[in-house]
């Protein structure tokens, strides 16, 4: 059996907090001064991954202490040498390949230098968070009755690893796409890379009056700020946040019941999966990032796979693949950490066509 571990972080300082109460009660700062002593080490073991094919896997979970903000704003001579830490920890319980969560995945030019310092293979899992993210957003567009083929797309991260290849993607589904990006020049050059889609393609660093026109939005940013806001989005619009932490302001759940906002990469797991360790996610199911790591791992594939800024087109097509043979696929629409229902969805479709008739 191929073994395999996954790196996860405290997304922020109230993650800490649920391990441990106390950290509540005592600034940010602290805490995140104490995690940054604390040495990596295993949080979990994870077994009874069986895929349809009769392979089988297990592995562990591996905590890397620095919170997003700590991973996001430290220099890399500081956060690279965590990540390779946990790395060894995952190579020294036995684990062949190591995925990287979160923003472990972001520092060292997307898990390249990690994948540079250590014996066993490693993937950000970001091909198949692509697929689900795609796959799961034109899905939640069928049931919100929207025609995709005539529809206006936004991807707001575009220039960053995952959005730039959901944008291709989404580019050969809809009429128009918004990539949505901080830096002109990255943005020109992925408006060139797109010349030639089906869709037309515009370009903006203007996110508030951009989002308002697409009915599809892919948002997959690594601020540590919510970015997309209730007065951004159109009603009846699909919104699936890939980010985590999470780009969408909890606002919108409050104040737009006309709009439906999906988490990006909720996976169900094959097999009687067993995280011992509770992540928010409903039993058996998982991040599409944790998913890849198992997929490769119950196909024996040991190898580097999704890493570096610039995804292969390809390994997205292929881990979608991988994921279908060994019994993976989308675990239905999650909502701001809550599982959404069929009346769920019809309420929120209702809801939109209820605005439009108003407005018209
Ligand atoms: N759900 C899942 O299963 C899953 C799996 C993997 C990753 N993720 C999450 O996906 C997100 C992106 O990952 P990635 O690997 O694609 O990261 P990445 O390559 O670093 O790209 C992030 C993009 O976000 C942009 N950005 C950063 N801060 C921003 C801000 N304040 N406002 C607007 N744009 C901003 C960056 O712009 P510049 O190009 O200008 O820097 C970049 O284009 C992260 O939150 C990560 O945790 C989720």
């Amino acid at each position: 059996m191929t073994r395999f571990a996954f790196i996860i972080h405290p997304l922020s300082t109230a993650d800490v907090a649920r391990k441990y109460p106390f950290a509540r009660y005592l600034p940010d700062c602290l805490v995140e001064a104490a995690m940054a002593r604390t040495p990596s080490k295993i949080v979990s073991e994870i077994t009874g991954v069986r895929s349809p094919t009769g392979a089988e896997t297990a592995g562990w979970f591996v905590g890397c202490p620095l919170s997003s903000r700590q991973l996001a704003e430290w220099p890399p001579e500081r956060t690279i040498p965590r990540v390779i830490e946990a790395a060894r920890v995952a190579e020294a319980l036995g684990a062949e390949i190591v995925g990287l969560g979160a923003f472990t995945a972001i520092v060292g030019d997307g898990g390249r230098e990690v994948a540079e310092a250590v014996e066993i293979g490693v993937t950000t899992g970001n091909s198949y968070t692509v697929a689900t993210a795609v796959q799961g957003t034109l899905e939640a567009a069928r049931l919100m009755e929207i025609d995709v083929s005539s529809a206006t797309a936004a991807v707001l991260g575009a220039t960053g690893s995952i959005g730039r290849v959901c944008a291709h993607l989404l580019a050969d589904s809809v009429a128009r796409i918004i990539v949505i990006g901080r830096r002109e020049e990255a943005l020109q050059t992925l408006l060139r890379e797109l010349s030639g889609s089906r869709a037309e393609v515009i370009a903006s660093t203007d996110t508030a009056a951009s989002l308002p026109e697409a009915e599809l939005v892919v948002t997959v940013t690594s601020a540590l700020d919510t970015v997309v806001e209730p007065e951004m989005l159109r009603s009846g619009s699909v919104v699936c946040d890939v980010a985590r932490p999470r780009d969408v302001s909890g606002r919108v759940a409050r104040e737009r019941d006309d709009v439906l906002v999906i988490e990006g990469g909720a996976v169900a797991i094959p097999g009687d999966v067993n995280f011992n360790f509770n992540f928010g996610f409903p039993p058996g199911t998982a991040y599409a990032c944790m998913a890849e790591t198992m997929i490769l791992a119950l196909e024996g594939m040991t190898e580097d796979y999704s890493i570096g800024k610039r995804l292969e087109l390809e390994r997205v097509r292929e881990s979608s693949g991988l994921a279908v043979r060994h019994g993976f696929g989308l675990a239905g629409f999650r909502s701001f950490e809550r599982t959404l229902s069929d009346e769920d969805i019809n309420r929120i479709r209702q809801r939109a066509s209820e605005t439009a008739n108003a407005s018209a």
